[in-house]
């Protein structure tokens, strides 16, 4: 079958890597791509949320499926508008958008989650029109104290207050003078969890589900989790505290709630969930969905399944998922990011990056801001690659990583070197 692809990070490349490997694929376009998915297909220079480019390419290349990377065209609504606009018999990967409102909104989210009984914070909703009510509410909770803009807010719209006075500022800024725009005029007050985080991520089709491997990735800058919060500066799967027994009680008070209130809510979705958790003493608790992969954690997550992920991904859109099963490589996958100085503040774009040779098995290195210029391979983003690497421990797969990233070279790169140190 031919595929459409849309985005253009590391994510996307480990997955066109992993599509184009498939017997059943036969062209793959990614749209738009970088300078790692064009050596796994064809790159298409149009923007993931330029819904009509999406449509033409759909019809002049015969496209049979479709797959959402990032969130914003799924928030969007881009699964509605392909289906209404191509037809019943495209195959597209993605929530509907109304489903993709589980990302696209926390007050969306966490109302599905309190009608589901799935464990989450504590929280309440404000806007401009029970402003007051927010104050009191955030003067009675203990510290600290997060607050959550209500839509898409590109990473940063989460904020943890230590003390009250700084909380009262915030709320006052988010509501009363758009810090977050206007979705982040709805803000959502939530306690605070005392745990250490991980990621579930599942395959549905509505009814059905696989559960893919977890992942922890690693959000901060700086070595020892310190510093500002970027997209991610690396990943390791599995995720060594998350056993058998932890793992049947995600999937038994979390997994399946979740999958079950689809279907309730009658919410349309054919995709991947991502399930953004709290491990609290022994407990899930769940901080947030996405409707989509996480980016780093595809690059670690992909190369343990064994399936033929286009086989997946069809039966995942024909709503047949509970005809297949999910095969996973036991060994851990771990990935290290390089990233471009200054990232997550500002940064240059352009630099040639050498180095990128990889030909053993089990390695790779994932583009995530690359682009080709002039036969040169040059950085184009914060985040420019990642280097993964799969061994039967931890610390051997780290120090792959470690060693791939250190052979590449571009001006001003930057990498953490203790991705996984709390289990080594
Ligand atoms: P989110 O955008 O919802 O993923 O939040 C960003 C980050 O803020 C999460 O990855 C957590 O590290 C942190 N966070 C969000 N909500 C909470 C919470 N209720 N308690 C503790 N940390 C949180
Ligand atoms: N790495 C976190 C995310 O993809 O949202």
């Amino acid at each position: 079958m031919n595929i459409l692809l849309l985005g253009s990070g590391g994510r996307e490349h480990a997955l066109a890597f992993k599509l184009s490997q498939s017997p059943l694929c036969k062209k793959l376009f990614i749209a738009p791509g970088n300078a790692g998915t064009a050596q796994c297909g064809t790159n298409k220079p149009f923007a993931t949320t330029d819904f009509e480019a999406v449509k033409r390419c759909c019809i002049n290349e015969a496209i049979d499926m479709v797959i959402v990377g990032p969130e914003e065209p799924l928030v969007n609504g881009i699964v509605d508008f392909l289906k209404d606009e191509v037809g019943d018999s495209l195959l597209i990967i993605g929530p509907s958008k109304e489903a993709a409102q589980l990302e696209g909104s926390k007050a969306f989210a966490k109302a599905f989650m309190q009608r589901h009984n799935i464990p989450t914070a504590a929280y309440k909703e404000f806007t401009s029109a029970n402003f007051e009510e927010g104050i009191s509410y955030l003067k009675s909770r203990t510290l600290p104290i997060v607050l959550k803009a209500d839509g898409l807010a590109a990473g940063k719209g989460v904020i943890i207050c230590q003390n009250h006075i700084e909380a009262i500022s915030e709320f006052e800024l988010m509501i009363q003078r758009s810090k977050f725009g206007e979705a982040g005029k709805k803000v959502v007050v939530e306690d605070f969890l005392r745990g250490i985080e991980l990621s579930v991520f599942v395959l549905t089709d509505g009814k059905n589900y696989l559960l893919l491997p977890e992942a922890k990735d690693y959000k901060r800058v700086g070595e020892g989790d310190t510093g500002l919060n970027t997209g991610g500066m690396g990943a390791i799967s599995p995720v060594p505290f998350a056993d058998e027994a932890f793992m049947q009680k995600v999937i038994t008070k979390i997994v399946e709630p979740t999958v079950q209130g689809l279907q309730k809510d009658g919410l349309d979705y054919k995709g991947f969930v991502f399930i953004g958790l709290m491990k609290v003493g022994d407990e899930p608790f769940v901080i947030e969905y996405n409707c989509r992969m996480g980016d780093p954690e595809t690059e670690v997550v992909v190369p343990r399944i064994k399936n033929d992920l286009v086989e997946l991904l069809t039966a995942t859109a024909n709503g047949m998922l509970d005809t297949v099963s999910i095969n996973v490589d036991p060994r851990f996958a771990t990935t290290i990011v390089a990233v471009s100085g200054g990232y997550p503040d500002d940064y240059q774009k352009g630099f040639e990056i050498e180095g990128l040779q990889v030909a053993v098995q089990d390695q790779h290195i994932f583009h995530m801001g690359t682009k080709e210029a002039n036969g040169k391979i040059i950085t184009n983003g914060g985040r420019v690659l990642c280097a993964t690497a799969l061994a039967n421990d931890l610390d051997e797969a780290i120090n792959t990583s470690r060693d791939l990233i250190e052979e590449v070279e571009f001006e001003g790169k930057y990498f953490r070197r203790d991705i996984g140190f709390e289990f080594l």
